[in-house]
């Protein structure tokens, strides 16, 4: 990489890369991939193992305040999550203005916006102290706004969180307990939703976590920059893809197309198809987080006693794609989203609230990154250039020439 950062002048030689492809936006301690070797490590820590054996509040303290936390800071932190995870009553009534039919990305998005007037004063989080509570409250807030979204859309009453439940496991509380009948888990699937929440929480400078750091780089508070995050990881070609992989997989399943019909309509280009779930701008061999999710779905389907058929129409459409020279000659391959929806539906999400479920996965990276932008004294404001396109002087007319 060539480092032209000293290239301060506004006026002269202008890099012209579509779509970022080859431009380093910032430096960054919190997240290393190797594209070429499918490496994934998080401050450091292999994603392998963080997967297995990491909560994701460990795991994201680790990205926030960069190292996995002792006992008494995972009790400390853990203590505050609690604190916050309540919504103020204000924030409870904002639920009942949505349409039932609003996407929940959307009510994510809002929510989050809003919940900087109800929750701190912005100069409060730009002390230590402040931001650890902020940063605690919006990872809280985040799975409770999730959950109440979710009970309000199907016109049940908002679930409290508990205060005994880890992370994951009060989020599904959240999400199916009904005030009569308690939710109760089972091991399986509550450490497959940590997984799917770890294997989300960062991944450098992808589209959303740029947008955060780009908000945060106008010096905008935590709560604005993460809400535009979550807008950007809406689109179907960000975190959009993993509803479109289950889409996709079901018009196969209900006989739309087979799986090689599916591929040929890809491969047409003027079909303007994609294989959702496939392809990553930096991975070019494999991504470890869809190696380990198809593993995860495959026990976790045999643990619960399941078969979901979509799992196996999943695994042709891959073998077809992956011995197809038009995917194996541009290096496309499954990446994370291919395989995580179908763990979401074996636990019982529904599909719509796919993308807010990675939404509060990487919810720890946005924050980590805010903080990174927010903390470089010398940080400019991103303000990319461009190459203008357009007339390049045009006259004036009155209406009645135009
Ligand atoms: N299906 C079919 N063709 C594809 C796919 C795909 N999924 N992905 C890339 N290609 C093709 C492109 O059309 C292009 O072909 P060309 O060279 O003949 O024009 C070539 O492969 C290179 O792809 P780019 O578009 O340059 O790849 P880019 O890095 O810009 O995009 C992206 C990466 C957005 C992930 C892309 O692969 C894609 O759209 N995939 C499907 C959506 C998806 O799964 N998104 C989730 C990404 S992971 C995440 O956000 C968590």
């Amino acid at each position: 990489a060539v480092d032209i950062s000293a290239l301060r002048s506004t006026t002269g030689l202008i890099t012209l890369d579509d779509g970022y492809a080859n431009t380093g936006s910032c430096r960054s301690a919190i997240t290393f991939i190797d594209g070429e070797q499918g490496i994934l490590r998080y401050r450091g820590v292999p994603i392998e193992d963080l997967a297995e054996r990491s909560s994701f509040i460990e795991t994201a303290e680790l990205l926030i305040f960069g190292e996995l936390p002792d006992t008494e800071q995972r009790d400390d932190f853990r203590h505050l999550l609690t604190e916050n995870s309540w919504l103020h009553r204000d924030m409870r009534d904002h639920f009942d203005a949505f349409p039932t039919n609003a996407h929940p990305m959307s009510i994510l998005s809002a929510m989050i916006s809003a919940l900087q007037s109800h929750d701190l004063p912005e100069h409060h989080f730009t002390d230590e102290n402040g931001f650890r509570e902020a940063a605690a409250s919006l990872l809280a807030k985040t799975r409770t706004i999730a959950a109440a979204s979710y009970k309000s859309h199907i016109g049940q009453p908002i679930m409290y969180p508990r205060y005994d439940l880890p992370y994951a496991e009060n989020f599904l509380h959240m999400m199916f307990s009904v005030p009569y009948r308690d939710y109760e888990t089972t091991p399986e699937v509550a450490h497959a939703l940590n997984m799917f929440l770890v294997l989300h929480a960062d991944h450098e400078q992808n589209c959303s976590t740029s947008t955060v750091r780009m908000v945060a780089s106008s010096r905008a508070n935590l709560y604005a920059s993460i809400s535009s995050g979550v807008n950007a990881l809406w689109g179907p070609l960000h975190g959009g893809a993993n509803m479109g992989v289950i889409e996709m997989l079901e018009q196969i399943r209900d006989g739309s197309w087979t799986p090689r019909q599916y591929i040929d309509r890809v491969k047409d280009r003027r079909s303007g198809v994609k294989l959702m779930g496939f392809g990553h701008r930096v991975y070019r061999n494999f991504d470890p987080r869809a190696r380990i999710l198809k593993e995860a779905a495959h026990s976790m389907l045999d643990a619960m006693h399941i078969t979901d058929p979509l799992l196996d129409i999943a695994r042709e459409v891959e073998q077809a794609a992956l011995s197809d020279d038009y995917f194996t000659s541009r290096r496309l391959y499954p990446n994370v989203d291919f395989y995580s929806g179908i763990i979401l539906r074996a636990i019982g999400i529904p599909v719509d609230m796919f993308t807010v479920m990675f939404a509060i996965g990487r919810t720890p990276g946005w924050i980590a990154h805010w903080k990174e932008v927010s903390d470089n004294q010398r940080q400019r404001i991103y303000r990319p250039r461009q190459i203008y396109t357009g007339e390049n002087l045009s006259e004036w007319r009155p209406r009645a020439e135009r």
